[in-house]
């Protein structure tokens, strides 16, 4: 890939050199900052060994090193335990300061908890929680003692959960009695324990009471704060080598159950630490917030494991940036002296859609740094950002990445690059990108949108699909042999700079979250009287993305607002509210090839009001079906 030529800054010709550097030579180039960055209790004398396009990649695989070790106790024992690791902020407003020395208090007793409960080494845990002090506590406690975590974002169903637990034979769950969100209060605690019924592999689930002070008799039910007080408040961590899984994490595949992404020990904390100090240009006075959640990669990789790696002070958010008023973000921004802002599209167009009114209360000026994460940024939330938030005084971030690499992988990064708005600019060091056609040639003329698809070495990517490799080279190797195929779309302009459009494959890219169409649709025909059902995004100004699902009734069954409000709820309970389509669209026929394949294409075209040219439909058993939609679209649209 041609590195912007015109790129004429001092940092920009360093960032060059530095670049092809980590190219030519991986080994040398992330030997030099894996003994610079990490604690190691035995220095890796094996830096790097295979291939991410071959699927065998190692990383530092004969060194020794702790993760929690690294994000806590280090700083701890350089004299910096009284450092703030968090500003929490709960949804109610509740505020809670929690230093290095308290992280590492709450990580040894909760991890000696999890001792007790007869946990080990190689075990795996899911982590059911909201963005909560005791949901970090958890995931570092299990790095502590070598246990796997499997995080699942609150937002999924009981069913979803239940599905990955399985998947991943986690042994046990740590979770909540209940918690807040936009002010209501969910209630977990009667619904949680079915689980334990009914996932083989659990034995205990221990659950962090935020309500009531919870009674169980059940004696497979603990109470974590309860537990927590009565064992040591000293943990050693035990040595993993670099390779050891360190933890899961589910993401929506194209084609059936969801996918478990394995990261390993030392390369992904590399990879995290590296990335979040270079890619933020991160200062010991930073105060830096990132606005996910940790049930998604952004949480894990910038809300955890790179800002606690790297020692900083961070905010804890859990709850609705626009609760209870839209200037709730920007109010504690000012409050904490925020420098570094981390967030997504669909939070900045919300609170952009909410009306400058809601930024008269703060000022914003300790803001540096303002990134983005997630989908593609508009250009006018991008200018928004800018101009509105940053008072033109910011460098945005726009960040490209998936939870396969671990952390950034294309980026402008501060002051190598001007930025452009919308666009994902740059390789990171080791990554490299590359855009192909369906034939598989490489795309080097501007403008022409092709597969995105990366070789190169950097530590962080995934190693491989929890216990399933087959389906992880299927998946991501064998689409473009020699490549890693990513699922996006993206061009290059003139000046050789990246912009990615977002998914080519049947995957929904919603407000930053992917949700599988296959999933999407097997929840709809759940319900008796849908046969057939067919998932397409559609645009939406604040989400980015909006689902719209074309669904087919059995003979005789009759749509009414009743059927299309149970058909989004079988969503909800599937896979979790946050999956709800947008519209439900009850039609008499799904445009399909002879093979019986549903041809999207035309269902896109057609939810992006673009019906007057399908393309080529030659190959549609049921032509007939794109006027009938056609024309069911004119009526819907036209109300
Ligand atoms: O389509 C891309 C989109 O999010 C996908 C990865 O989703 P996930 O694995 O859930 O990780 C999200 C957080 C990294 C990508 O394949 N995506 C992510 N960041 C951007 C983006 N699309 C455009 N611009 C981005 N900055």
């Amino acid at each position: 890939m041609k590195i912007d030529d015109k790129s004429c800054s001092d940092l920009g010709k360093k960032y060059k050199e530095k670049y092809f550097e980590s190219i030519k030579n991986p080994e040398k180039f992330w030997k030099e900052i894996a003994l610079s960055r990490l604690d190691w209790e035995k220095v890796p004398t094996e830096f790097y060994s295979g291939n991410l396009v071959n699927g065998d990649a190692k990383w530092f695989a004969d060194g020794r090193l702790n993760v929690s070790y690294n994000c806590i106790d280090r700083h701890v024992l350089a004299g910096l335990g009284g450092r703030v690791a968090y500003y929490y902020e709960s949804d109610s407003g509740l505020r809670q300061v929690i230093t290095y020395n308290d992280l590492l208090e709450n990580v040894s007793r909760l991890a000696n908890v999890l001792k007790s409960q007869n946990i080990k080494k190689g075990d795996t845990v899911c982590i059911y929680m909201p963005s909560i002090p005791e949901a970090i506590y958890s995931m570092l406690a299990c790095t502590r003692i070598g246990a796997i975590h499997s995080v699942v974002f609150a937002g999924f169903s009981l069913e979803s959960l239940k599905k990955r637990i399985d998947d991943a034979e986690c042994n046990a769950i740590i979770t909540v009695d209940s918690f807040f969100r936009g002010g209501k209060e969910i209630i977990l605690f009667e619904r949680i324990k079915s689980v334990l019924d009914e996932c083989q592999s659990l034995k205990k689930i221990l659950i962090s009471p935020r309500s009531t002070d919870f009674m169980s008799v059940d004696e497979r039910v603990i109470n974590l704060a309860k537990a927590m007080v009565e064992v040591s408040n000293v943990c050693a961590p035990e040595w993993m080598f670099g390779e050891d899984p360190l933890f899961i994490l589910y993401t929506s595949g194209s084609t059936g159950s969801p996918k478990g992404v394995l990261h390993t020990t030392a390369g992904y904390l590399l990879y995290v630490t590296y990335t979040h100090e270079q890619s933020f240009d991160l200062r010991s006075n930073d105060i830096y917030w990132s606005a996910s959640d940790i049930g998604w990669i952004t949480g894990h990789s910038y809300l955890v494991y790179g800002p606690l790696s790297n020692g900083t002070t961070s905010i804890l958010f859990d709850g609705v940036p626009s609760h209870p008023s839209p200037s709730r973000v920007w109010d504690m921004i000012d409050r904490y002296k925020v420098s570094i802002y981390y967030s997504t599209p669909t939070i900045i167009r919300s609170l952009q859609r909410a009306g400058d009114e809601f930024l008269k209360s703060s000022k914003r000026e300790s803001l540096r740094i303002l990134g983005s994460v997630g989908e593609p940024i508009n250009p006018e939330a991008w200018r928004w950002l800018d101009d509105r938030i940053g008072n033109n005084k910011c460098i945005i971030v726009d960040t490209w990445w998936q939870t396969e690499t671990g952390g950034h992988a294309l980026l402008p990064l501060p002051g190598v690059v001007k930025t452009k708005p919308g666009a994902a600019m740059l390789p990171f060091y080791g990554v490299e990108p590359v855009i192909v056609n369906l034939k598989g040639k490489v795309i080097s003329s501007p403008y022409v949108p092709g597969s995105l698809l990366l070789k190169g070495a950097w530590p962080g990517h995934l190693r491989g699909l929890y216990k399933d490799r087959d389906r992880f080279i299927n998946n991501y190797l064998i689409p473009y042999p020699g490549y890693f195929y990513t699922g996006d779309s993206a061009y290059i302009d003139e000046d050789g700079h990246i912009w990615v459009n977002g998914r080519i494959d049947d995957v929904l890219n919603i407000a930053g979250r992917l949700i599988g169409t296959a999933e999407l649709e097997s929840s709809i025909v759940s319900h008796p009287c849908a046969t057939e059902a067919a998932a397409v995004a559609g645009p939406d100004e604040v989400k980015g993305s909006c689902i719209h699902v074309f669904v087919l009734l059995r003979n005789g069954t009759l749509s009414s607002s009743r059927l299309t409000d149970e058909l989004k709820s079988c969503v909800a309970g599937c896979i979790g509210s946050f999956a709800k389509p947008d519209y439900i669209h009850i039609v008499e026929s799904l445009p399909k090839t002879r093979s019986g394949k549903i041809m999207r294409r035309i269902l896109r075209k057609i939810v992006h009001d673009e019906v007057d040219d399908f393309g080529d439909i030659s190959t549609l058993s049921n032509s007939e079906s794109v006027s009938q939609l056609t024309e069911y679209w004119d009526v819907f649209r036209n109300g």
